[in-house]
């Protein structure tokens, strides 16, 4: 079974637990699945902990999490700081799932131009930056799990 876990980064989610609804939002998506959500996790728009958070997954015992999904902090606001926290960790890019995170985002929404999503992989773990809102995450969980895609990415790393 693929482990998976939801990072949530958001600095009003992390002074307030109950405001968090986009991370639920994507363990559930994942749930609904098959995927076993293992982690979740809120923390600020600050670099040093997405970071931690990622690498503490990255070296989950007694092996590695599959899956590691973030919501929040893609953005264009200056405290958006989620891409250049995850770029430097990043081994292998993954600009073809950028490209469909974005392109079926932006039959949604013009204002999916305004985010700046990572997808890549760290060892075995694949990692995917979504943005905040519910809505978002939803749409952008169901453009992975498409035809397969991401399930295929996943086999692919193992
Ligand atoms: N992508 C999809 N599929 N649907 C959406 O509603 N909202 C956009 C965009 N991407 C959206 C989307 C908006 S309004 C913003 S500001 C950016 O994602 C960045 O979001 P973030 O700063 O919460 O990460």
């Amino acid at each position: 079974m693929v482990s998976a876990a939801v990072l949530t980064v958001s600095d009003t989610a992390f002074a307030n637990h109950s405001l968090d609804n986009s991370g639920p939002t994507a363990a559930d998506f994942l749930n609904g699945r098959g995927y076993q959500v293992l982690h979740t996790e809120i923390v600020p728009d600050d670099t040093q902990l997405i970071r931690q958070a990622i690498v503490a997954w990255v070296n989950d015992s007694p092996r590695p999490i599959d899956l590691i999904v973030t919501t929040g902090g893609t953005g264009f606001g200056t405290r958006d700081v989620t891409p250049e926290a995850v770029s430097p960790l990043i081994e292998r890019h993954a600009p073809g799932l950028v490209h469909l995170i974005l392109s079926s985002s932006l039959k949604h929404t013009p204002l999916a131009s305004l985010s700046r999503p990572v997808v890549g992989t760290i060892g075995t773990t694949l990692v995917v930056t979504l943005p905040g809102s519910t809505k978002a995450v939803k749409e952008n969980l169901e453009a992975l799990s498409s035809d397969g895609v991401l399930d295929h990415a996943l086999d692919l790393i193992k």
